[in-house]
Parts: C-alpha cells; sequence; structure tokens
C-alpha cells in the first residue's frame, strides 16, 4: 500500500498506542474500527486484503474470540507479528504462521470446538506493506446454532458484537456481500441502532462479482443512498474468492485483481473515480475516517483524564506525608516517627489515653 495519510497519522495513532499501553484504555474508551457482519460475508477477507495477512476462514463459525489486529506502516524493515491474550505473548517473522497462532489462542480462550468468548486476542502487525490502522475482528452473526453450540449461541454473540459497537469510540464496518438483500442485514440493523445518525458507520458490500445478471443498478442505487441511507456511505470491494484461495492467488495479486474488475467493470467503473470502490479506496479512507475520530475524542479524552487526574489527586491530599524520596532523609524521617511512637506510648501508660491519633 502507498498511504497518503502515514506523515500526518503516524503519531496520532502512537498516542492512542501508548495511552493503550499504559492501561489508560480501562478508564477511557479509546477509538478503534470493529468489523461486524453476517457469517460468510467476507469480513476475514477484507481485513486480509487490508493487512496483507491470511487470516483463519473456512465456512461455519472461524472467528471466535474478537481479534484486535493492530498494523502499523514501517518506512523500512522486516516483516514482524506479535500474538498476545491472556498472560501469553509471542513474537514471529513468518507470516505463515499467523493462522495457526490465533487457531491456537482461540482453542486456548474458547475451548477447541465451536464455542465463543469475549477474551480479546491482539495481533500486532508491523512491515512496510500495511497501513496505519487498528482493527477488530468479530465473531460473525448466526441464526442457527450448530452441534455443539448453546440455544442461544446468536444471542450470545450479538451480545458480543455490541459491546464493541455501543462504545461512541468504535468505528463500525458494516460488511454486507452484494448478493444478499441489505434490507435484513442484521449488523446494519444493529449498526443503526447504536448509531442512529450513522455518523461511525461505514459500510462494505463485498463478492460485487458474484452479482446475478442485471442486478448492478440495485448495488448502485445501494450505493447512491438510495435504498438505506448512511451518512458515511457505502465501498464496495473485491477479495479473493474460494477459488482464487484454491489456485494460492496471493494477497498481492488479489490487490491488482480487485482495481482490475473495477477497471473493467461496465457499470462500477465510475464507483472508483467517486472513491466508492477498491481495497485501496478502503484503506486510504479507514485511515482518515479513524484520524478524523481520533482528533474528534482527543478533547473529550482530554477532559475525562483530567478528571480522573483531579479525582486522584484529591485522595492524595488525604493522606499525610509519606517517606521521603531521598535515602538520605531515611534516617531523620524514621526518628522522627520513632520519637513521636515513643511519646504516644509513654502518653498511653500515663494517662490511658492517647493525645496524638495521627501516627
Ligand atoms: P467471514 O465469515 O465474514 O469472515 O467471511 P470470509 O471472509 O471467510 O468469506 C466467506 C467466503 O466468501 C470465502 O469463501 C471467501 O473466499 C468468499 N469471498 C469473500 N469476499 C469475496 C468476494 O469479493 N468475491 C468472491 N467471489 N468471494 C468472496
Ligand atoms: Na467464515
Ligand atoms: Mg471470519
Amino acid at each position: 500500500f502507498h498511504n497518503h495519510f502515514t506523515e500526518s497519522v503516524q503519531p496520532l495513532i502512537e498516542l492512542i498506542d501508548s495511552m493503550r499501553l499504559i492501561g489508560i484504555d480501562k478508564d477511557v474508551n479509546l477509538p478503534s474500527i470493529a468489523v461486524v457482519g453476517d457469517q460468510s460475508s467476507g469480513k476475514s477477507s477484507v481485513l486480509e486484503a487490508l493487512s496483507g495477512v491470511a487470516l483463519p476462514r473456512g465456512s461455519g463459525i472461524v472467528t471466535r474470540c474478537p481479534l484486535e489486529l493492530k498494523l502499523r506502516k514501517l518506512k523500512k524493515g522486516q516483516w514482524s507479528g506479535t500474538i498476545s491474550y491472556s498472560d501469553q505473548k509471542e513474537t514471529f517473522n513468518d507470516s505463515l504462521k499467523v493462522d495457526n497462532l490465533v487457531r491456537k489462542a482461540q482453542d486456548q480462550l474458547a475451548g477447541n470446538t465451536v464455542g465463543i468468548c469475549d477474551d480479546l486476542i491482539t495481533l500486532e502487525i508491523s512491515s512496510p506493506d500495511v497501513c496505519d490502522l487498528t482493527l477488530i475482528d468479530l465473531p460473525g452473526i448466526t441464526r442457527v446454532p450448530v452441534h455443539g453450540q448453546p440455544e442461544d449461541i446468536g444471542d450470545q454473540i450479538k451480545k458480543l458484537i455490541l459491546k464493541y459497537i455501543a462504545k461512541s469510540e468504535t468505528i463500525i464496518l458494516v460488511v454486507v456481500p452484494c448478493t444478499v438483500d441489505i434490507a435484513t442485514t442484521e449488523a446494519l440493523r444493529m449498526a443503526q441502532d447504536v448509531d442512529p445518525e450513522g455518523c461511525r458507520t461505514l459500510a462494505i458490500l463485498t463478492k460485487p462479482d458474484l452479482i446475478d445478471k442485471g442486478g448492478e443498478t440495485g448495488i448502485l442505487n445501494i450505493v447512491q443512498g438510495k435504498v438505506i441511507p448512511l451518512s458515511k456511505g457505502y465501498i464496495v470491494v473485491k477479495c479473493r474468492g474460494q477459488s482464487d484461495i484454491n489456485n494460492n492467488i496471493p494477497l498481492s495479486k488479489a490487490l491488482e485483481m480487485d482495481m482490475q474488475f473495477f477497471r473493467n467493470h461496465h457499470y462500477f467503473s465510475s464507483l472508483l473515480i467517486d472513491r466508492r470502490a477498491s481495497i485501496q479506496c478502503l484503506a486510504d479512507r479507514l485511515t482518515k475516517e479513524l484520524v478524523e475520530h481520533i482528533k474528534k475524542s482527543l478533547p473529550c479524552l482530554t477532559e475525562q483524564i483530567q478528571t480522573t487526574l483531579l479525582t486522584v489527586q484529591r485522595e492524595l491530599k488525604t493522606y499525610k506525608k509519606g517517606p521521603p524520596l531521598d535515602e538520605e532523609m531515611m534516617g531523620p524521617f524514621l526518628s522522627e516517627i520513632i520519637i513521636k511512637f515513643n511519646d504516644q506510648i509513654s502518653d498511653l501508660s500515663r494517662t490511658g489515653h492517647s493525645k496524638d491519633r495521627n501516627i
């Protein structure tokens, strides 16, 4: 990827990351992008295309824990990945290992069958070939439990998704295949519930190559906001289909094919000019959205931090003087305490009560 925003973007993303690192996200919500949609809508494919990393995928429930994908663009240097979850952490230099390591992490957190789990897996990838983004992949929405899944699996997944998209700091990426009726898409409905104004919802239309003949104008109507208007609108992308994967088409080649598909498309080529199609366009757009979102959240973040600081300072004032930081002052400090303590003991033995209750 060539990313026009890197210069202005990186300091802001690093700011948010360093805040995350010192654990500030336990007290305040930090901005990120969450990917939601039905099972098999193409969520992992979109993430793969953006990250250049092959993620676990297949039919059925594959993503079973929230996966935070932190992409960091290096000016130069080698691909490197770090996976962390619960108390485990592993750094590796072979991108082909990602699939296995994520599966292993999921098995440990959610059991090795079909269960889901709220615990977060973090995968950080640094490479010259990615763009600066932090994305969260979530389990896909299902309605019918498969063998071994609890009856309420659908509700469990929706609850988990809601936990992420309800935060006003989350940009919601709703993934919808061109091949389904968008009006009945549960993920879009959920996004509209938590973000009625649509100010942090962006819809991604996948599988444009699988549209039935004559369906193209329907998709154009959707993108033009004539069906379900969204203030941030729609972007159409073509990712690797099952046959591309079977034929071992690499992700870099798939990006070219995506661009080529739109360029040559009788109906969709105009979408490229409007910046409403292709993975490249999506990547640029997301980086821009994230930065705008971070900028918008900063005043509120500052306010939250100041409020917390005030509370802590007030609490601190209620405590007595602590031990001196200077080691040389430790002797006088201790002897002062011992003298006071001694006075108090003799008071106590003489009168039966102590005057000084401060020790
Ligand atoms: P997820 O369950 O939402 O993560 O969906 P996946 O990313 O695993 O995709 C489900 C299936 O759709 C896979 O077989 C993908 O190869 C296929 N797929 C995803 N995007 C496209 C696309 O743009 N075109 C085609 N033809 N297939 C796609
Ligand atoms: Na899937
Ligand atoms: Mg998936």
